[in-house]
């Protein structure tokens, strides 16, 4: 049976390990498992093709030091998880922490050619209030919920496989200006290298967000939302509902364009991935991949990476793909095409799309 490896950073408040433990050995009994524990250990290993957990116990200040310097480490190594597929489970003790640093190794570990499932955290905030609506589904209480959280998620770290199609289907939705972006500049060279690899075997769809008055999510009770969902509809219509949500059921990559808007995806962008919710809440989107290109002005595009992270793979369930952003930096219209190396960029980012969708 295929090993799973832990990556689990040492914590020096040794009382927080103990509900960690709780949970992991809820999570992994049963399977055959190598743990590593510190940078050394992390140093020595290797996590080429592996089934990876990473687990995480933070103290109240949300910093865990091994960690620290295992993210060192994974920074400065070339494609250390080529290959691999991962999951994580981080629990804190207190309301603050955990999803910022699960969003930060995920984003890590995935410029190193690391898979991520769709929905890979599972987190434990103090209070474990945060399993207040998962608990009452199952009819159990919040730390059991939480058992159950991990185990399903080693279960799909375990099993994921990625399916591949003889014809894909890439949704690529912006919001950006077609006579001076940037971000669009450089998806027309992605586009191109996609192209010439591949010619029509990738169907391409492109939506702009730009003119189609895209409101935002209004915010309704769980049930209303659900039940336009089911409908393939949401409380408001346009864009969204008549090409966005037809697009998303259909396509198996989705492509996000997203110049750096004050450190983060622009507020039409925004209003898409909102507005997913609806249709999240009927439709399995766990087979289906999120890939960016992000381009900044000034700086920041780990943090509009880290957003889409977190509201595409870890809320929508999309499968993150290795290396899934093409994050460049340029400010002046059309100087992304000036960056050394710019071609060659567009050209692995089309090659990636190519072998995971
Ligand atoms: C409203 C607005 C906010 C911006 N905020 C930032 C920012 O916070 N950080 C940054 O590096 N660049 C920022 N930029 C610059 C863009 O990221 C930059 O122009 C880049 O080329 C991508 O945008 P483009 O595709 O529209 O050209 C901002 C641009 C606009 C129009």
């Amino acid at each position: 049976m295929e090993q799973l490896t832990i990556i689990r950073p040492a914590c020096r408040e040794k009382r927080k390990e103990k509900r960690l433990s709780t949970i992991l050995e809820g999570s992994t009994s049963g399977l055959s498992c190598e743990v590593i524990n510190t940078i050394e250990e992390l140093e020595q290993a290797d996590l080429r093709n592996k089934r990876i957990l990473f687990a995480v116990s933070l103290g109240v200040s949300g910093i865990n030091l091994e960690l620290y310097a295992m993210l060192k480490k994974i920074r400065t190594t070339e494609d250390m998880f080529e290959g691999s597929v991962a999951g994580i489970i981080v629990d804190g003790d207190s309301e603050l922490y955990t999803k910022s640093t699960a969003r930060d190794v995920v984003f890590s570990a995935n410029l190193q050619g690391c898979t991520f499932v769709g929905r890979p955290l599972v987190e434990g905030t103090g209070s474990l209030e945060n399993y207040n609506i998962i608990a009452r589904n199952l009819a159990t209480d919040h730390l059991n919920a939480y058992i159950q959280s991990g185990h399903q998620l080693v279960k799909r770290v375990k099993e994921y496989r990625y399916t591949k199609k003889d014809r894909a289907r890439l949704l690529v939705l912006h919001a950006s200006n077609v006579a001076h972006s940037n971000t669009l500049l450089l998806w027309s060279l992605v586009r191109k290298k996609l192209w010439e690899a591949v010619g029509p075997l990738i169907e391409i769809e492109e939506i702009s967000l730009l003119n189609g008055e895209v409101y935002d999510c209004i915010g309704c009770p769980y049930e209303t939302c659900r039940h336009f969902g089911e409908n393939q509809k949401c409380f408001y219509g346009g864009v969204i509902v008549d090409r966005v949500y037809p697009g998303i059921l259909k396509c198996d990559g989705l492509l996000m364009l997203c110049p750096n808007y004050n450190d983060a995806i622009g507020a039409n962008l925004a209003a898409f991935v909102n507005r997913l919710t609806a249709l999240f809440r009927s439709n399995d989107f766990s087979d289906k991949r999120i890939f960016s290109i992000i381009v900044s002005g000034y700086s920041g595009g780990d943090i509009v990476a880290q957003q889409l992270i977190s509201g595409i793979n870890m809320n929508k369930a999309f499968v993150l793909p290795p290396k899934f952003a093409l994050i460049e930096t340029a400010n002046n219209p059309k100087s992304v095409l000036k960056i050394p190396g710019i071609e060659e960029h567009a050209g692995d980012l089309a090659n990636r799309i190519i072998q995971y969708i």
